[in-house]
């Protein structure tokens, strides 16, 4: 079974090649605009544990702060030493605003 949540937020808190994470039913959603096209993922490294807001965007390239990994914001494609993808999410801009759809399975019994 998956849950899914859709959350808005206003565009302009998210200036051109900048980053910004959001809590969302416990956990970090990273936005990140690049070239006007909004891109969400994970905001948790999958190498080991970091934010990665606190890492370095260039371009679609998002590197994590503790250990170097890169991940492309268009896929989540990791390059190492992570070997797992970041899960994206689906984003829409409508308006002023960005609508960012996250679905996350939970554990059936
Ligand atoms: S925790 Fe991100 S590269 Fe190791």
């Amino acid at each position: 079974m998956s849950t899914e949540t859709t959350f808005a937020i206003p565009l302009a808190e998210i200036p051109e090649g900048s980053m910004r994470s959001y809590p969302v039913d416990g956990r970090e959603i990273l936005v990140c605009r690049v070239k006007d096209r909004i891109h969400a993922l994970d905001n948790i490294c999958t190498h080991a544990f970091a934010r990665l807001d606190q890492g370095r965007l260039r371009g679609t390239r998002l590197t994590c702060p503790l250990h170097g990994a890169s991940f492309d914001i268009r896929d989540g494609r990791a390059h190492p030493p992570a070997t797992q993808a970041l899960a994206v999410f689906p984003t829409r801009i409508a308006g002023n605003t960005v609508e960012i759809t996250v679905r996350s399975a939970e554990a059936g019994p």
